[in-house]
């Protein structure tokens, strides 16, 4: 029997989510939650989604069908609201990352979730990709020996559409998009940072109404660092999604450069070399997503990325947020 799901929110992210699931054998769609009526509309017309199996509210959805999972793609405010209601009915929950906007939320919806028994994941699809997935074998096999640090730089046009809440709500670039990376150097460097400093500011021609750029440094209880600087509305030469990246270690550098990897060794007591990585082969990452959630729920066992598991990403986020408020080094614990 395939695994029955409801696709909550069918905003952008919403209609990607729609396309990935039904390229699927292993699960179908049996209702889909959505209260605004464009957005309604918008996906009946460019995906054919059955104008009947479209309900306002979660729990009017459940009334009607029977389903084993909620796909929820809402905004981050209302993830918690989502996964309670999909957890009072059993339900298990992908949710689209961040976990949630506000910290003490994203903490109470894991301890419901861990109550209710049932799967919780969050979506982050950045660590899915070659370059992580790459790296990290690379370095548990001890290609960079003992690291010291990692340093990543993000410089794009992020969010560039007026009225959305990336550009209306307080640093939305953190919040959002920043919990990708910061999940991505806890499971490239195989480690959770202790501390984080933090600065944020905004250039004089930015769109965001919060935060879009920032120089971040997080301390892990190794003695190694890392730092994040970013510009969100960036004019000029951008980075790719994933930023560029450098891993400093005793066997010398691994760089991300926009799409491509290298190994580097210059110093000159051994022979330099500067070798180009050849990435290992993923899968797209939705399908990786749903692969490993609807395994999870098959072998009753936490998935990668669990929402537990996400919320040591998310205190990364919270702790820089609150560094950059209070104008000091906050420790994770603080939290
Ligand atoms: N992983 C990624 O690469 C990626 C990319 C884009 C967006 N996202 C995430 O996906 C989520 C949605 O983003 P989006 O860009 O599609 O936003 P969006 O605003 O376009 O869509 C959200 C949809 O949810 C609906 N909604 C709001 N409250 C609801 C509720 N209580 N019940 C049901 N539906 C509700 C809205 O009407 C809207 O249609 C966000 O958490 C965002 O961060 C992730």
């Amino acid at each position: 029997m395939t695994s029955r799901s409801i696709v909550v929110g069918l905003g952008g992210r919403g209609l990607g989510w729609v396309e990935s699931i039904r390229r699927r054998k292993d699960c179908s769609i049996v209702a889909y939650v959505e209260p605004h009526e464009p957005n309604v509309t918008r996906a009946v017309e460019r995906l054919g989604i059955p104008r009947d199996l479209v309900f306002a509210t979660l729990p009017e959805a459940l009334k009607k069908v029977k389903a084993d999972w909620v796909m929820d793609v809402t905004p981050p405010a209302v993830h918690h609201l989502v996964a309670y209601d999909a957890f009072n009915a059993g339900l298990h929950v992908l949710g689209e990352k961040p976990l949630s906007d506000d910290y003490s939320h994203a903490r109470n919806v894991v301890e419901a979730g861990t109550k209710a028994g049932v799967r919780h994941m969050i979506t982050q699809n950045y660590r899915f990709t070659s370059q992580p997935r790459t790296t990290r074998k690379l370095l548990a096999e001890g290609l960079l020996g003992q690291l010291g640090q990692c340093d990543v730089q993000f410089y794009m046009p992020w969010a560039d559409i007026p009225g959305s809440h990336y550009v209306t709500q307080p640093f939305m670039l953190i919040n959002d998009m920043m919990v990708h990376h910061f999940d991505m150097i806890r499971y490239v460097l195989g480690t959770d940072p202790v501390a984080v400093q933090a600065m944020t500011w905004n250039q004089s021609w930015g769109w965001h109404k919060g935060d879009a750029a920032h120089a971040i440094m997080f301390e892990f209880a190794n003695g190694m660092h890392a730092t994040h600087v970013s510009v969100g509305c960036a004019l000029g030469r951008q980075t790719s999604w994933n930023g560029n990246w450098r891993i400093e270690g005793t066997g010398g550098t691994i760089t991300w450069e926009d799409s491509g990897m290298w190994h580097t060794h210059l110093h000159r007591v051994e022979k330099p070399f500067h070798k180009q990585i050849f990435p290992v082969h993923v899968p797209p990452p939705d399908q990786a997503i749903l692969d490993e959630f609807l395994a999870s729920i098959r072998d009753k066992r936490e998935p990668e990325c669990s929402a537990k598991d996400n919320l040591r990403s998310v205190a990364m986020v919270f702790a820089a947020i609150k560094s950059a408020k209070e104008g000091r080094k906050v420790k994770l614990e603080e939290l």
